[in-house]
Order: structure tokens, then C-alpha cells, then sequence
């Protein structure tokens, strides 16, 4: 067991260095390439990331990745990438079935670990990266799973007006996020389709993020599901060499099952009382990536629709009926979340922005020692609710409770990033 790494001292900006490495390198790789490049020019950090070195199994591709992007060097092999004094700070951009084994390895190195999600394939891994993260704080040491949809400017808002009490008591979170990439029963069978590579189907890909958010915005955790899911299509052509992403640019040979499921549907409770209800498909037709959220509450209510990214719909149910109603608030004012450094009111921003932000959110936790959210613990929460989902839906949806996540740290508070 190492020591924590320490960040260099003094580059050219003058602010001690925070080396990143990245495994992976295709459309989370290149969107979080996005977020540390851009970070420090666009927010004033406390450390300047470095875009150290980026990792991939082909070499050739991995290197042309490294120039486009920007990465300093190219390796091969994830354990040199976390090996090298360059890199503080490991991000881990790689289908699920290896997040356990990289996160544990660069933190039991020293180093601090950005996770994409969902945190691990199952419960298990989950519960040994949020242990390991756990003893790793001690050490100074820093990790933080990648649910970039609460770094959305309106979403991080209506969590702000939330813990605002602008919407009363809970009463309903309502979710979906579809999406029709599979539609297509000849659509190849990626390894998001492989339960040994994915952990699960739409239910670890989507369902992830909208359990995530919906906590997130609630500001407690789900207690209770029942579920459906379904695989709609059990058969699909066989890529015929590694897959990455969702297309078969090197065409197919045979076919093979598809493992994991297709569409998940529940309904959960939280400890307050409150109930929701979550969809994550694949087979929407017509649905891209669409992902809403409404929240009610006794005295008002939120919604967000991730196409319409830049807004905020808010009730406010105090005021007189006669002119109360739903009202847009376009969120790019300079006092909303994140954009005190972006662009003059009314210019909006996109998805990639969201991983500008976790950039920037980590870069500042890491510089003041601050956990950041959302924990390897807020991880493993996530992967007991998507496994209580699994477990009810084997079993008629009988309604299935979803263990708490014990306080694995209590000395080290998480304290969220303010924005
Ligand atoms: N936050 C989000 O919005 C979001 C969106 C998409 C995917 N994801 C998550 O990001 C992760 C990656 O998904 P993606 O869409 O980028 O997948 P992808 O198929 O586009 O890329 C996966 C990358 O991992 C590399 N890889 C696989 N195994 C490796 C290994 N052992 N060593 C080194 N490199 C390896 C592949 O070569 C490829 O570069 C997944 O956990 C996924 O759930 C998050």
C-alpha cells in the first residue's frame, strides 16, 4: 500500500499540478477528455488538471485518441497507466465489468478515482469499492462515481430549490429515460447487451442514472421497490471483433443471446413517505435520449426534460390559482448552479458541459479534502437499489426493500461541492 499521491508542485499556470489518467478512450473516454480539458479554462480551480495519460488495449487507436484529444501519453496496459508518478487521479472510462478491478488497484496505489457508472457489475464489487474508497479517505484519498446528470445546471437548481423548501413535502418523483437504439432486432450485440460485461441491461445503464438523480433531488434514498423488465429481443448478431459503443463497424458472426434485460419498470418508495415511479428502456421508439424527471410536492412541483436541458418548469402552488401555473425558468442566469463562469444570460449550454462540471466539482474536492458527491457509498446505494429491482422482478415485483448503505466513514462527512 502506497501513499497518496501528492500533486506536483508548480506548472506553467502557477497551481499545483492534478494528473489525470484515463482507461478507456471511445464515448465516455472522449466525453470526459472534454471535461478536464476544459475545466480549468473555464472555471478559476485550485489545481490545474493535466491530461496525463489515456489507456486502451490497441495501441495504435489509443495513441490517435491521445492526439486528438490531447493526453500527454498512451498506454496499454491499466496497471502501468495507474503505475506512472504522472497521474494523481484515475478515471475510469470502461465498461462495468472492470470498474471494481481498476478502482480498487488505483486506490490501493495511491491515487484519487473517478468512476463512470454505474459503480460495479453487482452489489459485491459495489461494496468492496465503497470500503476500499472508505479506508482510502483516511489516507487523503478522494472517489466519486460519474452520474453527470446532477451537474445539469437545472438539475443541480431544482435540488437547490428542493433543499429550498420551495415544494413542500414530498408526495410523487416521476422518471423515465428511454431511449431506441435497439429497436432493431438486428442491432449487434455489444457488450452492453453481455450481463458478464454490463451487470445488467437499460435497468444498470438508465436505471442508474434516473435512481441516482431521483435521490439526488429528493434528497433521501429509495427504501422499497417492486419492478418489471423484460428482454424483448433474445437474439442478436454477434460482433466479429471487440465492440465498443453501439454499432458493429466490423460487421457480424452468428449470433449469440442477449443476457440482460431490455426495459425496467418499478415503483419505489421513500423513507418519507413519498412514491415514485421509474422507466428505462432501450425500445422507445422515436426516444433518443430522453430523460425526464417531475417532482410533486405539497406545496409545489419541479420538472425536468434533459432535450430541453437549458430549463426548469416550477409550480409554486401558494400562489392564487387564478394566475398560479407552471412557469419556464431558463436557467442561465449567472446566480444559477455552474454558470457563474459560462456564457451571458440566455446562451445555453449542453450535454458535454455536465462533465466540464464534474471535472471541475472533483478537481475542488480533491484541493480541499471535501468528499465529493455522489460517493463511492452513494454508488453502492444505487447498485442495492438496481439489485432489489432484479430481485422483484424475478419474483412476480413482489415489493422488495432495499438495504441502507452503512456509514462506512462516519469521521468524514460528505459535504456537497457548493455551486
Ligand atoms: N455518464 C454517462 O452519461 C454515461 C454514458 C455512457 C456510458 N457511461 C458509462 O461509461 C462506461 C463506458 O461506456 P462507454 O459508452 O464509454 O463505452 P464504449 O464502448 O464507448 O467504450 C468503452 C471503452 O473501454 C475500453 N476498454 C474496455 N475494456 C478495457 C480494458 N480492460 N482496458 C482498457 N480499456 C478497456 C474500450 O476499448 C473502449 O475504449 C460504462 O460504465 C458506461 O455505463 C456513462
Amino acid at each position: 500500500m502506497t501513499q497518496p499521491h501528492q500533486p506536483h508542485q508548480g506548472d506553467e499556470a502557477g497551481k499545483p499540478r492534478l494528473g489525470v489518467g484515463m482507461v478507456g478512450y471511445a464515448f465516455m473516454g472522449a466525453a470526459h477528455s472534454q471535461g478536464w480539458r476544459t475545466a480549468g479554462r473555464v472555471f478559476d480551480l485550485p489545481l490545474n488538471p493535466v491530461l496525463a495519460a489515456v489507456c486502451g488495449r490497441d495501441a495504435g487507436a489509443v495513441r490517435a485518441m491521445a492526439d486528438r484529444h490531447g493526453w500527454a501519453a498512451a498506454e496499454t496496459d491499466w496497471r502501468a497507466l495507474i503505475a506512472r508518478d504522472d497521474v494523481d487521479l484515475v478515471d475510469i472510462c470502461t465498461p462495468g465489468d472492470s470498474h471494481a478491478e481498476i478502482a480498487l488497484a488505483a486506490l490501493a496505489a495511491g491515487k484519487h478515482v473517478l468512476c463512470e457508472k454505474p459503480l460495479a457489475n453487482t452489489v459485491e464489487e459495489a461494496e468492496a469499492m465503497a470500503a476500499a474508497a472508505a479506508a482510502a479517505r483516511e489516507r487523503g484519498q478522494l472517489a466519486m462515481v460519474g452520474f453527470n446528470y446532477r451537474r445539469v445546471p437545472a438539475t443541480a437548481l431544482a435540488r437547490r430549490m428542493v433543499a429550498e423548501d420551495r415544494i413542500g413535502a414530498l408526495r410523487h418523483v416521476r422518471v423515465t429515460y428511454l431511449q431506441d437504439w435497439l429497436v432493431d432486432p438486428e442491432a449487434p450485440l455489444t457488450w452492453r447487451l453481455r450481463k458478464e460485461l454490463a451487470g445488467s441491461g437499460a435497468l444498470g445503464d438508465l436505471g442508474a442514472h434516473i435512481v441516482d438523480l431521483a435521490q439526488y433531488l429528493a434528497g433521501e434514498p429509495v427504501v422499497g421497490v417492486s419492478a418489471l423488465t423484460e428482454t424483448f429481443v433474445r437474439e442478436r448478431p454477434l460482433p466479429a471483433g471487440a465492440s465498443s459503443g453501439l454499432t458493429n463497424p466490423g460487421g457480424s458472426e452468428g449470433r449469440g443471446a442477449v443476457t440482460v434485460d431490455d426495459a425496467a419498470l418499478f415503483t419505489g418508495r421513500f423513507a418519507s413517505g413519498a412514491i415514485a415511479s421509474f422507466e428505462a428502456t432501450r425500445f422507445a421508439t422515436g426516444r433518443k435520449n430522453s430523460l425526464r424527471i417531475e417532482l410533486n410536492g405539497e406545496r409545489g412541483s419541479l420538472a425536468f426534460d434533459l432535450e430541453r436541458l437549458n430549463e426548469l418548469s416550477y409550480h409554486d402552488a401558494t400562489e392564487p390559482d387564478a394566475h398560479a401555473g407552471f412557469r419556464r425558468i431558463l436557467v442561465t442566469e449567472p446566480d444559477h448552479p455552474y454558470l457563474e463562469a459560462w456564457w451571458p444570460p440566455g446562451h445555453g449550454l449542453g450535454y458535454e458541459h455536465t462533465f466540464v462540471h464534474q471535472a471541475r466539482d472533483l478537481v475542488h474536492a480533491v484541493a480541499s479534502g471535501t468528499v465529493p458527491e455522489p460517493s463511492f457509498a452513494d454508488g453502492l446505494q444505487v447498485q442495492r437499489v438496481l439489485a432489489a429491482v432484479e430481485e422483484s422482478a424475478g419474483r412476480n415485483s413482489v415489493y422488495t426493500p432495499v438495504a441502507p448503505v452503512d456509514p462506512l466513514a462516519p469521521a468524514a462527512p460528505t459535504t456537497p461541492i457548493t455551486v
